[in-house]
């Protein structure tokens, strides 16, 4: 045997000990597919390696997936390889990718089919690689895993596609994945929000939870109450309607939905800047005046501007830490209560039903914090989502009043709290506690909170990344592929946290908690 062969056979047989071992180690997917296929060979790709849609039914005209396409050459830096392959070893080649979309629609809505299978045949040469989904955005899903599977080879300046060939079908396991940014307590500039939105997409994540105002900024215009982003830090640190319709734009496009959140009564003062009216008084001046009708007619005013730009199925309406003390020790407001024979809960109650009432008029189905859930239960309405956070024994309390719920838990799932580690967002299992087969449904997903007080445009990346990324897995990849021990996944997210800094995402390494630096110098995977 010469030495050429004597090394390819030993080449071989580490593949194969590699591959029947641990197929993560060669697959470095994330988050991983629902089922995959692979033999253990690799192809190249041609330097205009194309797109090729015949035989679908989607149209494309609003060039969603053409962009998504171009998007995937820029990624796997097809710019970098050699134009003309003289040392391609002999791997098969792909021209292209063929996509195939069954749904004409480009609609994005809440439990859009997300489904996608992707196939890189074995032999032939030359070849197409083949994508099917029902719909556009299950297509997008199927670019970036096909993203993850491109590896550029500097030595021979080969986009290597690796392993083939290979099947996966794939799917996510909850339709609302998300992420919450919050502008109020830090402005984020658009490009973050934007580049926010991109590593989403990178992540399978498909809500992007928008905490627009609280109580320290009201940066949006709202143009039925023009004075309302007086609330803003600044005159540049604000956000047009037409700012907002860019991001839902942006993130329609590669396929997150963006839930706009106004939290009230409570985390709201910022609101009274414009209109000191809101406030129950100067000194006192949250939660939002209960008493005065102009109040409702503000929110009113507020969702219908939303309802012309949001166009996602939900509105946020908050609902948490109402402190209602200033509704009893403002003189007026006080003697409203007493004439409406309210204490300050039943006001509570009252005000947070009245708004929901305001949303579901506009066409909005509605989510809660789960304050609202703990304190009003099935008084809500049916059409009420309680987004968890606080206490982990609520989830099970919502399901089985027959109420949908999203999983927020502060201790494994908020971004701002540092000392949660990738760990703690990879185990934390949304259905823990929740047996019955109907009650599983009602819990359509689970988000992860960046709130803002310590994190704007010059930090907010590494803070959410890559700890994001491993909520992100919990997610979307089926139960029974989730490791139960998150060591069996760590170099697999330290590969695709390396793939988020190579595509400009400035995530940080996994060694420590959140927020972490590389602590020595070494590889990118070794960090
Ligand atoms: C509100 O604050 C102002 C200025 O500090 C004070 O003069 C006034 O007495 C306060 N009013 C109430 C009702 O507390
Ligand atoms: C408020 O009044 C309701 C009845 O309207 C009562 O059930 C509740 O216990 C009262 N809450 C407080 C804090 O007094
Ligand atoms: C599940 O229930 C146990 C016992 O009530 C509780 O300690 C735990 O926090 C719950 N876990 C979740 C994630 O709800």
């Amino acid at each position: 045997m010469g030495m050429k062969a004597g090394f390819f056979w030993l080449g071989f047989l580490l593949a194969c000990i590699l591959a029947s071992t641990s197929a993560d180690e060669t697959l470095n997917l994330w988050p991983m597919p629902v089922s995959v296929n692979h033999g253990l060979q690799t192809h190249c790709l041609r330097k205009n390696f194309a797109l090729k849609t015949e035989g679908s039914k989607y149209a494309d005209g609003s060039g969603i997936l053409k962009d998504g396409f171009s998007r995937l050459l820029d990624v796997i830096d097809v710019s970098r390889a050699a134009d003309k392959l003289t040392n391609f070893n002999n791997f098969p080649m792909l021209l292209g990718l063929h996509v195939i979309i069954s749904s004409s629609s480009d609609e994005l809505q809440y439990g859009v089919d997300e489904s996608y299978k992707l196939s890189v045949p074995g032999n032939g040469n030359p070849n197409y690689a083949q994508l099917e989904a029902q719909t556009v955005y299950g297509a997008l899903h199927g670019l970036q895993t096909f993203s993850q599977l491109c590896h550029l080879n500097l030595e021979t300046r080969i986009i290597e596609v690796r392993p083939t060939p290979c099947t996966i079908e794939d799917q996510p396991r909850f339709s609302y994945r998300g992420l919450l940014i919050d502008t109020s307590r830090h402005y984020l500039p658009l490009r973050t929000i934007k580049s926010v939105i991109d590593a989403m997409a990178y992540s399978k994540l498909n809500v992007l939870h928008w905490h627009i105002v609280d109580s320290q900024s009201f940066p949006l215009e709202i143009p039925s109450f023009p004075k309302l982003w007086n609330g803003a830090y600044s005159a540049s640190e604000r956000y047009t309607m037409v700012d907002a319709a860019e991001i839902v734009r942006y993130a329609q496009r590669r396929g997150i939905n963006v839930l706009a959140e106004f939290d009230v009564p409570g985390h709201a003062m910022s609101w009274g800047k414009g209109y000191p009216s809101l406030w129950p008084s100067p000194n006192c001046s949250e939660p939002l005046d209960v008493s005065n009708e102009f109040t409702f007619q503000v929110i009113n005013g507020i969702l219908s501007d939303f309802k012309r730009v949001f166009k996602f199925r939900f509105v946020h309406l908050g609902g948490d830490e109402v402190k209602t003390d200033c509704w009893v020790t403002t003189p007026r407001v006080g003697r409203w209560l007493s004439k409406k024979g309210m204490n300050k809960s039943d006001a509570y109650k009252y005000f947070v039903l009245q708004v929901q009432k305001i949303a579901l008029s506009h066409g909005y189905e509605v989510i809660n914090w789960e304050e609202t859930f703990n304190n009003f239960g099935k008084q809500l309405s049916p059409k009420t989502v309680v987004q968890n956070w606080l206490d982990n024994s609520v989830p099970e309390k919502v399901v089985a009043a027959g109420l949908r719920c999203i999983i927020s838990n502060q201790d494994k799932w908020y971004l701002d709290h540092m000392d949660q580690s990738w760990r703690d967002f990879y185990t934390n299992e949304p259905l823990s506690n929740i047996t019955d087969p109907t009650q599983k449904k009602l819990v359509i997903g689970g988000e992860v909170c960046m709130w803002g007080e310590y994190v704007d445009g010059s930090d907010i990346q590494q803070t959410i990344w890559p700890r994001a990324a491993a909520a992100a897995e919990r997610l979307w990849t089926s139960y029974d592929k989730l490791a139960k021990d998150p060591e069996q996944v760590i170099g697999r997210l330290a590969h695709f946290r390396c793939l988020l800094n190579q595509r400009g995402i400035a995530a940080a390494p996994l060694l420590g908690y959140g927020r972490a630096v590389p602590t020595e110098p070494g590889s990118c995977y070794k960090q």
